[in-house]
């Protein structure tokens, strides 16, 4: 069969990684992709938001199967124009993808079906926000309402910070259309874990914990980032957390959305704080994470279509997920000055080093082809996995093969992984 991704980063490298391992699989197209997803599949210089130019690809191509990576073409209704064009697709429809979409929406869903959250109020206007304000608890945490590239999260410590938060998002409008709305909410402190999981609109299948890293800098320090490095599984998601998440979360948040009228077919991605008091959910995403996909999917045994195909059609009760038993690290190299600016078309050496070697990946992000080669075209580059027995040694494999690579101002954090250290 043909199939179709939508997306062009670490994230959708690592889908057509996966989906190259089917056996039903001939045929592989990316619009945009990036160099390395080239290596694997056909790149088609369409962007993942121009819907009519998409849509008709698949049908000319006749694609059996489009898989969306990203957020902002699954927000804006990607999948509902191509199943009104007869194709199948693998992603919520844009009344689902509001779980994402919308963090007012999200919000009131779990405050109406009873879904452990931070205690929160919507805004509309900046008036009320900054009257709100003046009674609450201090640190709070602003959200802008819609997609913000994950920077529309702003936790404020002191009163005056607060009210400063509220005009950059509502009045300066610093998020653009993001911002016409708002979300107040109690800060919350605890180890987070992303947890990834298959939908069918009815049943949900959970896939390996994981733990981004979402400062630009160690020890947590830094602007926040779209994410430098991830490992999985996190030894901090027991057997115990995972039991109240099954009872109280996951299921529960699946049957809310079919309540609603919403059912969601796709990725649930459930941003986890484990706070003294159990775990709450910090946010959804209505896809895969990035770099979460990069750590996640290579220790997936099962054929990713089967897992697709089954969302699509309501069948996944028939599923059961299988993981290996070992764990994945993934640092990022990103270039020096991101998240603000850095400097693109710097030729990348050492690429072919990754060839034939079982359980090292490297997985594009930001990278062009060029006459003279690849180099780099954003600010997180790569993302370098690998596999090990266990955390520490997928770590140390990780590191190891972060130097196989070398760009002009690359740039990673150390410490990824730290964390396991305190197990
Ligand atoms: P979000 O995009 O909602 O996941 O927020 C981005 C990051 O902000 C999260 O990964 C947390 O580190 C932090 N954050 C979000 N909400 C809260 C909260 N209620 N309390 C503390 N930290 C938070
Ligand atoms: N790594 C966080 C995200 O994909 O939103």
């Amino acid at each position: 069969m043909k199939v179709l991704i939508v997306g062009s980063g670490g994230r959708e490298h690592a889908i057509a990684l996966s989906v190259a391992k089917s056996a039903k699989v001939d045929k592989i197209y990316c619009a945009p992709g990036n160099a390395g997803i080239g290596q694997i599949a056909e790149c088609v210089p369409i962007g993942a938001m121009e819907f009519d130019k998409l849509v008709a690809f698949a049908g000319e191509q006749e694609i059996d199967l489009t898989i969306v990576g990203m957020d902002d073409p699954l927000v804006g209704g990607l999948v509902d124009e191509m199943e009104a064009a007869g194709l199948r697709v693998f992603g919520p429809r844009k009344n689902a993808a509001i779980l994402e979409g919308s963090k007012a929406f999200s919000k009131d869903l779990m405050k109406k079906y009873h879904i452990p959250t931070a205690a929160y109020e919507n805004f509309d206007d900046a008036g009320s926000a900054l009257e709100y304000l003046e009674t609450a608890k201090m640190p709070v945490v602003l959200k802008a309402d819609g997609l913000a590239l994950g920077k529309g999260v702003l936790i404020c410590q002191t009163l005056e910070e607060a009210k400063e938060g509220v005009r950059t998002i509502m009045e300066d409008k610093k998020f653009g259309e993001a911002g016409n709305r708002m979300v107040v909410e109690e800060f919350m402190t605890g180890r987070e874990v992303s947890v990834l999981s298959f939908v069918d609109g009815k049943t949900i299948r959970i896939m390996s914990s994981a733990q981004d890293h979402k400062r630009a800098l160690d020890g947590d320090q830094g602007l926040n980032t779209g994410g430098m490095g991830t490992f999985s599984p996190s030894p901090f998601y027991t057997e115990e957390v995972d039991a109240f998440c099954h009872k109280y979360i996951y299921q529960a948040t699946v049957d809310a959305m079919a309540a609603e009228g919403r059912p969601f077919k796709g990725v649930i991605f459930f941003g986890l704080m484990l706070t003294q008091d159990g775990p709450r959910v910090l946010e959804y995403n209505a896809r895969f994470g990035d770099p979460e996909a990069q750590v996640v999917l290579p220790r997936m045994r099962n054929d990713m279509i089967e897992v697709a195909e089954a969302c699509i059609d309501g069948t996944l009760d028939q599923i059961e997920l299988q993981f290996e038993d070992n764990a994945a690290v993934c640092v990022v190299l990103a270039s020096e000055g991101y998240p603000v600016s850095y400097e693109k078309g710097l030729p990348i050496k050492g690429l072919e080093c990754f060839e034939d070697k079982e359980g090292y990946y490297c997985f594009h992000a930001g990278t062009k082809q060029t006459e003279d080669g690849i180099v780099t075209n954003g600010g997180r580059v790569l993302g370098i996995t690998a596999k090990g027995a266990d955390l520490k040694e997928a770590r140390a494999n990780a590191y190891k093969a972060a130097q196989w690579v070398t760009f002009d101002n690359k740039y990673m954090r150390n410490d990824i992984g730290k964390a396991i250290d305190e197990v």
